[in-house]
């Protein structure tokens, strides 16, 4: 254990997964305001299902990670103090910054009389500007000062839920982002400490690091659509697959063979926020963004894509039996938000089908969603019996390994990949791959 003290406010998949990476390295306490999040931590269980993280959480346990529901002066007087709370969108598309007030209220007011000097680190994504323009500001409140009671410091994270914690462990980069070269050096030799391997850390201004986040996801989303886009000719085009193209454009390094898997459209609690808030931001400041702009409406319209599939196979929608394959908005997460297997799910009930859903984790929050509106299934065999079309949303492993005969217990054996994650003998049923001309 290396001889410093970390706090960590705000344990979603951010906050807790750095947790559990931490607390087997240095003293580290998690906070979080909901009480039913820190009980169920205090006994090892994270609140949501993510790869390994429970294995890491329990040892960190063991190893002296703590938890508590409220922030105090022990907890403000560690050497860095990580805010990961979340920063969603309003119903104006901009940054909604309430958990992130809250708590840097609390610990303005924790932190008069420190005999150290903390240094406060924002993991969260927040617009250009904020930190130095807000979020000093509140912590001034007090009549501390930046710089000299406390610093202030822009850590923006690019971990993906699924891999939360392998991407904690093993950053492809570390941006921090300062006001001045004493407190940026001090975080970055914390992380030259706590990684074994040559990370790459790069050095900067706050306001830069703010940008560099946007900018990040901003290009994979745009990424996502232009690859969506292709797909979408292609299914036009008899004899192209857009794999194929993805395949060989990804070998020219310029253009890199990563993102570029075509889909029903992109989702998460990331993507989708973070294009509309940098929408948002360029429009105030005077820009207008109409690349990202038709990024966003590209990606708003795919889920039609996989509709017009639907429909264009099974002509009237009414009373058909549909089956729904994957309802996180990627494998391995029970994560349906902005998931767009609930978009769709919610087109269909409009046709007046009868839905039917199967996922391995991310039933139980799309029964809060839709109640007893859908029917849901925990086999394979059950959801597929009897239907008039499978539709395969989210690529989860075990999907792959589906044969032609676990689909001919279907009424009508209509197979729509969004994925093209199977590979069918196509004799007794019909097989439609999204971006698959034919
Ligand atoms: C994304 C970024 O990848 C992370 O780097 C970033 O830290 C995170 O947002 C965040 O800002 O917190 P995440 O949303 O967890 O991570 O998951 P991704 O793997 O990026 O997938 C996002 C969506 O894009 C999913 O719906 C996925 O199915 C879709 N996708 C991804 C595609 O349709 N095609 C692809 O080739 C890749």
């Amino acid at each position: 254990m290396y001889d410093k003290k970390v706090a960590i406010i705000g344990m979603g998949y951010v906050g807790l997964s750095l947790a559990a990476f931490l607390g087997n390295k240095v003293r580290a306490i998690g906070v979080d305001a909901n009480k039913n999040k820190i009980n169920s931590l205090l006994s090892g269980i994270p609140p949501f299902y993510e790869p390994k993280l429970e294995y890491h959480l329990k040892r960190a346990i063991k190893n002296g990670l703590r938890f508590a529901d409220q922030i105090n002066k022990e907890i403000v007087s560690s050497d860095f103090v990580f805010i990961t709370v979340g920063t969603p969108t309003d119903s104006n598309g901009k940054i909604d910054l309430t958990n992130m007030k809250s708590a840097l209220a609390s610990i303005a007011e924790h932190m008069t009389n420190l005999q150290n000097k903390p240094s406060i680190i924002i993991k969260s994504t927040v617009v250009p500007g904020t930190t130095m323009r807000v979020i000093k500001q509140i912590l001034e409140k007090n009549g501390l000062r930046e710089s000299v009671d406390f610093d202030l410091l822009t850590n923006p994270e690019f971990l993906r839920e699924g891999s939360a914690m392998q991407d904690t462990v093993s950053p492809h980069a570390i941006v921090v982002g300062g006001s001045n070269s004493k407190s940026i050096e001090n975080l970055t030799k914390f992380y030259r400490t706590i990684y074994k391997k040559k990370q790459n850390i790069v050095e900067t201004n706050n306001v830069t690091a703010e940008v560099i986040k946007y900018a990040n996801n901003a290009f994979l989303a745009t990424k996502i659509s232009f690859i969506n886009s292709i797909a979408n000719i292609c299914q036009k085009l008899p004899g192209t697959n857009v794999d194929k193209i993805a395949q060989i454009i990804g070998m020219d390094p310029r253009i890199g063979n990563q993102f570029l898997r075509a889909g029903p459209g992109y989702g998460g609690s990331c993507f989708p926020k973070d294009v509309q808030a940098l929408i948002s931001f360029a429009n105030d400041i005077g820009y207008k963004p109409i690349l990202f702009d038709a990024v966003k409406n590209t990606n708003s319209l795919q889920v039609n894509a996989v509709l017009n599939l639907i429909k264009h196979n099974l002509r009237n929608l009414t009373n058909k039996k549909i089956s729904i394959l994957g309802l996180a908005f990627k494998e391995d997460t029970d994560d349906v938000r902005e998931s767009t297997s609930i978009k769709l799910v919610n087109l269909l009930l409009k046709h007046k089908c009868n839905v039917m859903v199967h996922d391995p984790k991310a039933i139980d929050n799309t029964y809060q969603m839709f109640r007893e509106k859908i029917k849901y299934s925990k086999s394979l065999s059950d959801v597929l019996t009897g239907s008039d079309c499978a539709v395969i949303m989210t690529p989860w492993e075990n999907y792959k390994y589906l044969k032609e005969k676990d689909f001919l217990k279907m009424r009508n054996p209509l197979v729509i990949d969004t994925r093209r994650i199977l590979k069918l003998d196509n004799k007794k049923i019909l097989y439609i791959g999204l971006g698959i001309g034919n």
